[in-house]
């Protein structure tokens, strides 16, 4: 029997029976969207499961124990492997890596647990050559190439998995509603029957979804908040290094990142990042400055580059490639107004080397040296790290977790640490590290330049 299916305004919740390019409850234009209709029924089987309220000490919680992956950077970014019943969402652009990252997952804990990879967007043909490529061992678990999200559902109640992979959610449809697959109401609806499994049998969702051009996964960010779990897997095309960053997690920290290598048997894990963003550092090049940043509960040493060159007309021209463009444009400011450098008439370019993005604002000084350091012309001294967050004032401010950057800098053979004055209070330095203490960027540039 086909189901009922309606329409409900996304803005103000008004329902209808028919399509209507205009809400008559709030005049909204095309708001409305396809949603089945849930008979009683339907609605209670979930229900049951929570009628009675319970003390939360008595709330049993060893069916939401965590199976570890067995590839450490995604167990670490989940917080310790995937909890059993919950919703995970992969997103990330297209050919960024997904597939594989989840086929590989599949490969790892074949042996440990029941698992179930629904691709809709390759052949089980297709699915064994990818897994060929990517490892010499012949896995067992259950594939099946199917968008119908009823027959996902028939299969699920066959196999009962204790990790299900959905590779994507945009390419799943429930047949009863007659919006195309990817829509909306589709991802919606595909999701909810994951989640209704998921929660009912306690098994593992990955759900793989494809992110737009503006940023959002499709489904403008419905499907973030249904699930428990959003990792998005990211990284420059050209590079071959991919970050898996928590963006939500109910079950751990939203800061770690998993880091990863792509390579011609598939993704492997980079346990030491810092050294490889490193990796074919220029000696004695103007422009270039070191900084360690802190991503969760790890440190890593990144190179800021900056090229400073005079503007042939008109506005200067400037651009930052991982990082932010408007805190490129505040240092150069700062750079103007505090230390007195004269850039109105120099194009200013800032790149991250190795495509990876530094938010945190203790790169702010590593940012400004650099800065500094290409529009005079004169290199930054090789083995110092800056490390330091920049006010408007131009002072420096002091930074979290100070001890273990400067731990990371050692450890990667660097001599000298730049850092706020601030952070000197009570700081055990490593031996052999020399500290460079400065009040603001003054002080900071008379060190360097
Ligand atoms: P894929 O996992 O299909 O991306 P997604 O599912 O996110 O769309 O990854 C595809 C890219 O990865 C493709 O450009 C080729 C590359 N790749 C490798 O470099 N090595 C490999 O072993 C595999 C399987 C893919
Ligand atoms: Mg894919």
């Amino acid at each position: 029997m086909k189901a009922k299916t309606k329409y409900v305004c996304t803005a103000c919740g008004y329902e209808s029976a028919k399509w209507m390019g205009r809400c008559p409850g709030c005049d909204g234009w095309n708001t409305l969207e396809e949603e089945i209709v849930r008979t009683e029924k339907a609605t209670r089987a979930v229900s049951t499961l929570r009628a009675k309220p319970t003390t939360l000490s008595q709330v049993d919680v060893a069916d939401y124990s965590r199976i570890t992956c067995g590839i450490s950077e995604l167990d670490r970014v989940l917080g310790g492997g995937v909890v059993r019943g919950s919703l995970v969402l992969v997103g990330g652009d297209p050919g960024i890596g997904k597939s594989t990252l989840l086929l590989q997952l599949a490969t790892k804990l074949d042996k440990q647990a029941t698992l179930f990879y629904v691709s809709g967007e390759e052949s089980e043909k297709q699915l064994k050559m990818r897994s060929d490529r990517l490892s010499d061992e012949a896995p067992e678990f259950m594939v099946l190439s199917e968008t119908d999200i009823t027959a996902v559902s028939a299969a699920l109640n066959e196999i009962h998995p204790d990790i299900l992979i959905v590779d994507s959610i945009q390419t799943m449809y429930h047949p009863d509603i007659s919006s195309a697959p990817g829509s909306v109401s589709q991802v919606r609806e595909a999701t909810l029957t994951l989640m209704r499994y998921a929660k009912e049998n306690g098994t593992a969702v990955f759900i793989v979804g494809h992110v737009t051009k503006d940023g959002s996964i499709a489904g403008p960010k419905v499907l973030e908040h249904m699930v428990d779990c959003v990792l998005y897997f990211e990284g420059e095309r050209n590079h071959s290094y991919r970050i898996l960053r928590a963006v939500k997690n109910r079950f751990g920290s939203t800061n770690e990142i998993g880091v990863f290598e792509m390579t011609d048997h598939g993704l492997c894990e980079v346990e030491n990042p810092s050294m490889m963003l490193l990796e074919g550092r220029p000696d004695e090049a103007p422009g270039s400055a070191v900084v360690c940043t802190l991503e969760g509960t790890r440190p890593m040493l990144a190179e800021i580059q900056a090229l400073v060159s005079p503007t042939s007309f008109g506005v200067p021209r400037r651009m930052a490639t991982g990082i932010d463009y408007n805190r490129v444009n505040l240092m150069i400011a700062v750079l103007e107004k505090r230390v007195g450098l004269n850039m109105q008439n120099q194009d200013t370019y800032v790149n991250i080397v190795g495509g990876i993005r530094l938010d945190e604002p203790a790169v702010d000084l590593a940012l400004a040296l650099a800065i500094a350091s290409a529009f005079r012309n004169r290199p930054i001294d090789t083995s110092v790290v800056a490390i330091g967050e920049v006010g408007l004032t131009g002072e420096l401010r002091a930074v979290n977790q100070i001890e273990r950057r400067i731990s990371e800098a050692k450890k990667l053979g660097f001599k000298a640490c730049l850092i706020p004055q601030a952070n000197t209070k009570n700081l055990k330095v490593p031996q052999g590290m020399k500290i460079l203490p400065a009040k603001n960027l003054t002080d900071a540039l008379g060190y360097i330049l």
